[in-house]
């Protein structure tokens, strides 16, 4: 993979790919006492002693896997670690995990001291393809999802496709469900591949995920370029995020994963996108079939499944869902924000959707098997 710059004038990174993990050892001049690894606790199980051959200068904090750690308790327990080891303005971090860790990390290195250099390195599909690039950090309060957070650049983001071998199955679903996403709002011909490639997920892939990380990375780097605060089109990769952190807020961030939920919400963006006459039922159909193709859910019945503990939803949890909508970051002026679909790689800039429509598009996606 080419390295794909992320433009922003002093601020300008590379997102590059390494073949190996031990490659990183060339990536990192050693200065002892410089750099603080936050390490995710499965990835420390299955790579940390890799990680710490390549960084031997580095010094490593384990953080617990899970959306738990993405919290104003763990924030405060690791910045007292870091102050304890030593850390200071000179310091930099590092982020060895999936989106929780990342943006932990990143969160913290915006306010640690005032704010220190990190650097990203990606361990999960979804983290490569989305989370560990655009400098987007945050952490969860229990009134909703990225509630608290800053936009701190990373300094580099180190893509390594190795890391994928040790992936469950699941987690690379996720991964692709954001790449789905990205190619959906912004590049058709992204959407052709994912369509035209043969894909087998029992076969884990490293290749084919890398190429798809590749391409959702150069789309999101050029976003993130033109517009590095969401004023306008970054708004764009929010598609299907609305009704995701609904229910990720509804089933109190247990079970339901990030990638699974955002699925599900692009399923109801592309329905909502088709009944308010932007979006064609063939594009509405492609949509379905490539969330099929990528083992995706796509509809509220995923959230019944025993095995993921959820419970039904029912036409009277619908408010709710409305409710939780609501506290969405992106709403202003009490309307529910959406990002909708012209076709299939266009966006259309978030608009207000009436809660009439909303609670009448939420009843049609109930009845989809
Ligand atoms: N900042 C952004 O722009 C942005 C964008 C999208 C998502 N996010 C955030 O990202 C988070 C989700 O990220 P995620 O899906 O990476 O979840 P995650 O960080 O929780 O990782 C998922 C699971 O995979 C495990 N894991 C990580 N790397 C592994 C590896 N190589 N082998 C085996 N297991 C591994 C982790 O321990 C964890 O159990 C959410 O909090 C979401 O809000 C942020």
């Amino acid at each position: 993979m080419q390295p794909i710059p992320v433009r922003l004038g002093t601020r300008s990174y590379l997102v590059r790919a390494l073949r190996t993990i031990a490659d990183l050892s060339k990536e990192f001049d050693a200065k002892p006492g410089r750099d603080f690894a936050l390490i995710d606790s499965n990835v420390d199980k299955l790579h940390g002693e890799t990680l710490r051959k390549a960084l031997p200068h580095a010094h490593f904090f384990r953080i617990a896997s899970g959306e738990k750690s993405k919290s104003f308790m763990s924030l405060e327990k690791t910045a007292n670690a870091l102050v304890d080891a030593g850390a200071t303005r000179a310091s930099r971090l590092v982020a060895i995990g999936g989106g929780v860790v990342g943006d932990l990390t990143g969160f913290l290195a915006g306010v640690f001291m005032r704010g220190i250099p990190f650097i990203q390195i990606p361990t999960t599909l979804l983290a490569m393809v989305d989370s560990s690039v655009g400098g987007k950090t945050a952490v969860n309060l229990k009134s909703g999802k990225n509630l608290v957070g800053v936009f701190h650049q990373p300094q580099a983001v180190f893509v390594i496709p190795e890391f994928l071998q040790t992936l469950p199955v699941r987690e690379v679903r996720c991964g692709l469900s954001e790449a789905v996403k990205t190619a959906l709002i912004q590049d058709a011909s992204m959407v052709g591949f994912l369509e035209k490639e043969t894909y087998n997920e029992e076969r884990l892939d490293t290749n084919f995920l890398a190429k798809v990380a590749h391409q959702s990375i150069r789309i999101k780097a050029k976003i993130v370029s033109k517009d590095e605060k969401e004023q306008n089109i970054r708004a764009f990769l929010n598609f299907g995020h609305t009704l995701a952190h609904a229910l990720e807020a509804l089933t109190e961030y247990k079970g339901l994963l990030h990638g699974e939920a955002v699925a599900i919400g692009m399923r109801f963006a592309a329905l909502l996108s088709r009944r308010m006459g932007y979006l064609s039922l063939s594009d509405e159909t492609r949509i379905q079939n490539l969330l099929q193709k990528y083992t995706l859910p796509q509809s509220f019945q995923f959230l019944q499944q025993k095995r993921h503990g959820f419970t039904r939803i029912n036409p009277t949890m619908l408010t709710k869902l409305i409710r939780l909508m609501h506290a969405d970051k992106k709403n202003d002026n009490n309307a529910i924000k959406y990002v909708l679909l012209d076709k299939v790689g266009r966006a259309r800039l978030p608009q207000g959707i009436e809660e009439k429509e909303l609670l009448a598009s939420l009843k049609e996606f109930l009845t989809l098997a």
